[in-house]
């Protein structure tokens, strides 16, 4: 989604405000700009459509001087992404400027009562309305902070934004709700942001805004209030990661290298969780609803993209592992299904972001039916981090490209230590099977790595099949959820039409897709679905599709049915989805690489999405 970036201190604002935008453009792409109070007190902008860099090149930086600026990257949702319709937005007469992140829902009745007092509007969007709206009541009160807040009573929807006003000069107000923000504390100087990518290289030091509150940032003091005018007070805190863990490291994409960082990250994410010799699992952000967790009726498993995806794979691990009936639900439809969701009930809440529209509104939905709520998040201090009930971190690290892959599986470590974790407390798994499986933990970087040295050889499958108009995937049981993200992965990056189906239900349509062209990647390790997918493998071969087939190192057989064969060492089926998972992130990325696509920030997707 769009990201939103702040400063006011001493120094010249505009090389903050892009190096900020640069850092944040992964939330958002098709268009950027700044608006900057100059010494002579007037507000001085530039917006254009394209890329931060792009635009970088257009506006000359003397005229862009001042101490205080607010900075936009736009992920279109009202008006097309064009250069009009770029932040940051003004009221008609030029004296408040706007950043937003969100929709304001009631805009059209907002513009026509502004448009009766005399308003008028030069672009299509909603942001353009919230900036007469303060400027309307500015002109009624003189007062910028109460202007922002009766404003901000009149609308409907979400916002994270940044508010300049020229006749106020030396100050900014934020304000939040449902889209995030935060302050960076420096000396005598405050950065604001939507994410801590942009503040990380100037201080640690921050505070997250909570919804329905805002603050008047000044130059060396703030204030952070509800928007109903009452004083909050919150707690500083240090952001844990630094810049190295945010730039590529020498390698061409994000994606590569957060594809290429997973023996590293899948540490993270289960270190000091698990202890080797006993195979036993503790959560630390799991104690308080331990109970609940022990004893649930049924676990709900809920997320979007490829936190869904991993929410699949969880439900087999759940089921399989800890006999419990699990489900997994898409946070965009659960709240409109009326779902049947009681006090027993476990739900777990997969986000990387902890940002997401539909997963928060998939968490407050379980919390008003009174489940209990567990996060699996990655981004620390996120709003579903903050307010689920209890959580855990998968610690990933910052995930910058829009692909998600690292995360993904972390996501399912993340899975995996709570399904261990159960079944050591239901007793579902022996201590000679938990030890096993911890064993297995603990090479499993070794693995991954084994996989990731090996990535050149995807290099030329991918220029074999770059032109390919569709590829269909196809997994059995737990692989079944890694066919769908490979295809997701694909898709999104590459822009070719891909499909994942469970391996048998090929046969009741896709199948009438194959032919000579038709790429089909099979998920094929030696579990015990393996002759069933043998023989799916044969069905497609006799319809003269080209096979590529994800095995293991030792099947040798595979061979004599697949065209190519990619490689990854064997596992349990608890961690088989993580091996499996990494040659397809790798086919998707070198596919795409092969075809010129921006893989890093591909078209119209945001990394993420936080309206509904
Ligand atoms: C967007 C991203 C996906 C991501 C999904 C859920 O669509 O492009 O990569 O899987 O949002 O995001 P979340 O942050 O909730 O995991």
């Amino acid at each position: 989604m769009c990201g939103i970036v702040g400063y006011i201190g001493r120094r010249n604002s505009l090389s903050i405000l892009m190096e900020g935008l640069k850092r944040l453009e992964y939330r958002g792409y098709d268009s950027a700009g700044v608006a900057v109070i100059n010494d002579s007190k007037d507000i001085n902008f530039f917006k254009k459509a394209g890329k931060v860099k792009e635009i970088e090149e257009h506006f000359d930086p003397d005229a862009l001087s001042g101490t205080t600026g607010i900075g936009h990257t736009r992920w279109a949702t009202h008006g097309a992404p064009n250069d009009t319709n770029a932040h940051p937005h003004f009221d008609m007469g030029k004296n408040i400027a706007i950043v937003h992140n969100g929709i304001i829902e009631n805009y059209k009745s907002l513009k026509r009562k502004l448009e009766s007092a005399g308003f008028s509007f030069s672009t299509e969007t909603d942001t353009e309305v919230l900036a007469n709206l303060i400027e309307f009541h500015f002109r009624n009160t003189n007062d910028f902070e109460k202007a922002v807040r009766i404003a901000l009573t009149d609308v409907e929807g979400t916002y994270g934004i940044a508010i300049l006003n020229k006749k106020e000069p030396d100050k900014i107000i934020i304000a939040r709700m449902g889209s995030p923000l935060m302050l960076g504390l420096g000396k005598d100087e405050t950065i604001i942001s939507s994410d801590a990518a942009a503040i990380i290289n100037h201080t640690k030091n921050v505070i997250y805004l909570e919804d329905g509150e805002m603050a008047v940032i000044k130059r060396d003091s703030f204030q952070i209030k509800t928007i109903s005018d009452e004083d909050i007070f919150r707690e500083v805190q240090k952001i844990e990661f630094d810049l190295t863990e945010i730039e590529k490291s020498g390698f061409e994409h994000f994606m590569l290298k957060e594809i290429c960082e997973q023996p590293d990250s899948i540490q993270n994410t289960y270190r000091g969780r698990i202890n080797f010799e006993t195979g036993v699992v503790k959560l630390g952000g799991l104690e308080n609803v331990s109970d609940k967790l022990f004893n649930a009726k049924r676990i709900i498993i809920t997320g979007c993209g490829t936190a869904w995806h991993a929410g699949l794979v969880g439900e087999y691990m759940l089921e399989h592992y800890c006999r419990i009936p699990a489900e997994v639900e898409y946070a965009s439809e659960f709240r409109y299904r009326n779902p049947i969701i009681n006090r027993d009930d476990v739900v777990i809440l997969i986000s990387q972001s902890g940002e997401t529209a539909d997963t928060r509104a998939a968490m407050k939905e379980a919390q008003r039916l009174g489940a209990t709520t567990i996060g699996i998040v990655n981004v620390v201090g996120s709003t579903i981090a903050r307010e689920v009930d209890a959580g855990t971190y998968i610690h990933a690290g910052p995930e910058i490209g829009v692909a998600s892959t690292k995360a993904f599986t972390s996501q399912l470590m993340s899975l995996a230590l709570i399904t261990l974790m159960i079944a050591n407390n239901k007793g579902t798994l022996s201590e000679k099977q938990l030890i096993e499986i911890a064993s297995e933990v603990k090479v499993l970087p070794e693995k991954m790595k084994h996989i990731i040295d090996k990535r050149n050889d995807y290099k030329f499958i991918a220029e074999e099949f770059k032109d390919a108009k569709n590829f269909l995937y196809l997994g059995r049981g737990f692989n079944f959820p890694v066919a769908l993200e490979g295809a997701l992965k694909l898709k999104e990056i590459s822009y070719i039409h891909a499909e994942g189906y469970p391996a048998a239900e090929m046969k009741h349509g896709p199948i009438a897709l194959i032919d000579e062209n038709m790429p089909v990647v099979f998920i094929a390790p030696k579990d015990s679905t393996y002759d069933k997918i043998i023989s799916n493998i044969e069905e497609i071969k006799a319809r003269k599709g080209k096979i590529i087939t994800i095995a293991n190192e030792d099947d040798m057989e595979i061979s004599n049915y697949s065209d190519y064969v990619l490689r990854v060492p064997a596992s349990v089926p608890l961690f088989a989805p993580i091996l499996n998972s990494i040659p397809l992130q790798f086919l998707s990325y070198y596919i795409a690489a092969a075809r010129n696509c921006n893989v890093d920030q591909p078209r119209n997707l945001a990394k993420s999405v936080t309206v509904e």
